[in-house]
């Protein structure tokens, strides 16, 4: 074996080269320079400064040399690691310095935005829509009045005058209430006894509460949530919603309603609207109208004229609107009211059915989902 190799020649040592060493060094300077953002040069500095780069690999040469050489190559590498780290000291806080002026402009706050980001949701239309009819009456001096959704039959039926046997009490209208079992083995039984109790089908009910409750004059808006056995499709949905007006107090007539109903479309569709009234019938009114309203958009002037036809009432220049009529003597009797002294006058009508005329809803199934894209849009009106 020879003797230590005192002859070893650290520039012999091709790593550790002083051309090598500034080569390294130039390319390490190179990279940090042209390192284009911080995750650049964290790359950078990985590559040249790590374990495995080439300065790092060439200061380990170091430790094999004779003790005379390793001074020499030492501080040759020491200075370019050096310079290497005091370059990517500087680099790295011009990027950062780069880094924070774009973030306060990308990132900056605008403080006059408003502060509740949280959305707001929107009141149903039907809601806003039955509000505002409330509105036109409780400003002619009615009261809101409202009853339950779980009726008595007798509120909805018998006293309004429904024969035993009228047909919209039968099944296919009406939600009967099952009854309280009366014994085992009852269940499954459709007719479940009778508990007397319906899902309201109108909200004439309301009119019948009014009556017992008060003493005339009455003058109600009666609003709520009504039912019918209607599959839900386009046009009926089984949960609906009506309004109902009543009044009752010496002398009203017809001319009173047909007054009131008109007064009603101008307040909601504007000047220059109309009703008109058509022979119909319904038990608890006497006589009995179908109420129509002149067609909002067209105002009639489609009827007959080809060229200017109108979707919103089918060129007919008319939109049904509900029923009416002068509250029969026998409900006022029901109601403990003497005819010989009171009239009254009566009318409901869907608010569904408005809405889509009003709004162009095309589809009820829209009303019923829930879904806020479709209830935005109405706006927020309180
Ligand atoms: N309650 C009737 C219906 O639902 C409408 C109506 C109300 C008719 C008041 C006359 C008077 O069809």
């Amino acid at each position: 074996m020879s003797a230590p190799n005192k002859s070893y020649d650290p520039v012999e040592v091709e790593a550790l080269k002083p051309e090598e060493i500034a080569r390294m060094r130039d390319e390490a300077l190179a990279a940090i320079a042209a390192a284009g953002d911080l995750e650049a040069l964290r790359e950078v500095k990985v590559g040249h400064t790590g374990d495995r780069s080439p300065l790092a690999l060439a200061n380990r040469e170091i430790g094999a040399l004779p003790p005379h050489a390793k001074a020499d190559a030492g501080k040759r590498v020491g200075q370019a690691r050096g310079q290497v780290n005091q370059a990517l000291k500087a680099r790295q806080e011009e990027l950062e310095a780069e880094r924070d002026a774009r973030v306060l402009v990308e990132e900056a706050v605008d403080v006059t935005l408003p502060y509740d980001r949280i959305p707001a949701g929107a009141r149903h239309p039907i809601t806003t829509l039955s509000e505002r009819i409330e509105d036109v009456f409780v400003a002619m001096g009615y009261e809101v009045a409202e009853g339950p959704e779980v009726e008595a039959e007798w509120f909805n039926f018998d006293a309004l005058n429904f024969p035993p046997d009228h047909p919209a009490r039968e099944m296919q209208d009406t939600f009967f209430v099952r009854g309280a079992r009366s014994g085992e083995g009852d269940e499954g039984d459709e007719g479940g006894g009778s508990s007397g109790l319906v899902l309201r089908t109108h909200t004439s009910p309301v009119q019948i509460r009014s009556m017992i409750d008060r003493e005339p004059p009455i003058y109600v808006v009666c609003p709520g949530r009504t039912f019918r056995t209607d599959e839900l499709d386009a046009t009926h949905t089984p949960v609906f919603h009506q309004v109902e007006l009543l009044a009752v107090d010496e002398g009203l007539t017809m001319a009173d309603l047909k007054g009131t109903l008109d007064h009603m479309v101008r307040a909601l569709f504007g000047e220059g609207m109309s009703t008109r009234l058509r022979p119909n019938f319904f038990p608890f009114t006497e006589p009995s109208a179908e109420m129509d309203m002149l067609c909002y958009v067209c105002r009639g002037e489609s009827v007959g004229n080809p060229d200017r036809p109108c979707r919103t009432c089918s060129s007919e220049g008319w939109i049904e609107l509900g029923g009416c009529g002068m509250v029969n003597p026998r409900v006022l009797v029901a109601c403990g009211v003497d005819p010989e002294k009171y009239s009254g006058f009566a009318f409901g009508f869907g608010i569904e059915r408005m809405l889509m005329f009003r709004h162009n809803v095309e589809d009820m199934r829209d009303m019923v989902e829930g879904d806020v894209r479709f209830t935005r849009p109405f706006g927020m009106e309180i």
